[in-house]
């Protein structure tokens, strides 16, 4: 327990609650290898070519072209792993997710201060999401780059994210966010959006709460005893009556 409560930092802001997630090891070692080996060996495109207007202008970065074959083939591996990982399915509750995309920030390169799009395409489907939550999976070691640091902004502090290979940070796409410059090597991630059942940031963050709670009872206690049978009941009230369908 003391573990998961580290891995989730709480952010106070006026109020609402803003909930930074970190879920490690997203990817296994030989998942990461294979995946890094494709991304080294891939044709990367300017990035503004998936940024908003106002997001274009602070944009310097490279990314794999979304439409292309390895763009699809890699953002289809990653949603698949996402679809079995516990923590982000617990966490997020998605609904919808506009297919990862994949950058790199070589040295001097970096993002600045920027607002996500709230609605945005998911491509080829016609369709548009509204962008309830970001992610961003780490795919370069600490190590192997200076700088580069997601950093996240509230109205009186910021957070500044930088995780090991394979692990990913889920945060609320309201919160106004940056890459600060790479000064040496090169940093490489995966990011997405995720449109949630729950629109409410505070009713996602008590979803979570209530659902790992109910799972460590669970393996306590058993799926039969009252309790857990009880908040069970509970949660699933709560999304029945907080969900978007
Ligand atoms: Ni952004």
């Amino acid at each position: 327990m003391a573990d998961d409560c580290k891995r989730i930092l709480r952010l106070l802001q006026q109020g609402n609650p803003t909930m930074l997630l970190h879920i490690d090891n997203v990817l296994t070692g030989e998942e990461l290898d294979w995946l890094r080996a494709r991304l080294l060996s891939a044709s990367w495109v300017d990035g503004k070519g998936t940024a908003g207007q106002q997001s274009a202008a602070s944009k310097n970065n490279l990314q794999i072209a979304p439409d292309s074959l390895l763009g699809r083939e890699l953002s289809t591996f990653l949603l698949k792993k996402l679809g079995t990982n516990p923590l982000f399915n617990s966490a997020v509750l998605p609904f919808r997710v506009v297919p990862p995309l994949f950058n790199r920030y070589d040295e001097g390169m970096s993002f600045g201060a920027h607002v996500d799009n709230a609605l945005r395409p998911i491509p080829g489907m016609g369709q548009r999401i509204r962008t309830d939550v970001s992610s961003t999976l780490f795919l370069s070691e600490p190590d192997e780059y200076e700088g580069g640091e997601l950093v996240l902004y509230g109205p009186s502090e910021q957070q500044a994210v930088k995780l090991p290979a394979g692990d990913m940070i889920v945060y609320p796409t309201t919160a106004l966010h940056a890459v600060l410059p790479v000064t040496r090597g090169s940093r490489m991630a995966s990011f997405f959006w995720t449109q949630s059942f729950i629109r409410s940031q505070e009713h996602r963050s008590i979803l979570f709460d209530l659902d790992q709670s109910v799972q460590r009872l669970t393996l306590e206690r058993g799926a039969k005893d009252q309790e857990v049978l009880t908040l069970t009941n509970i949660y699933h009230n709560l999304l029945r009556s907080w969900s978007e369908l």
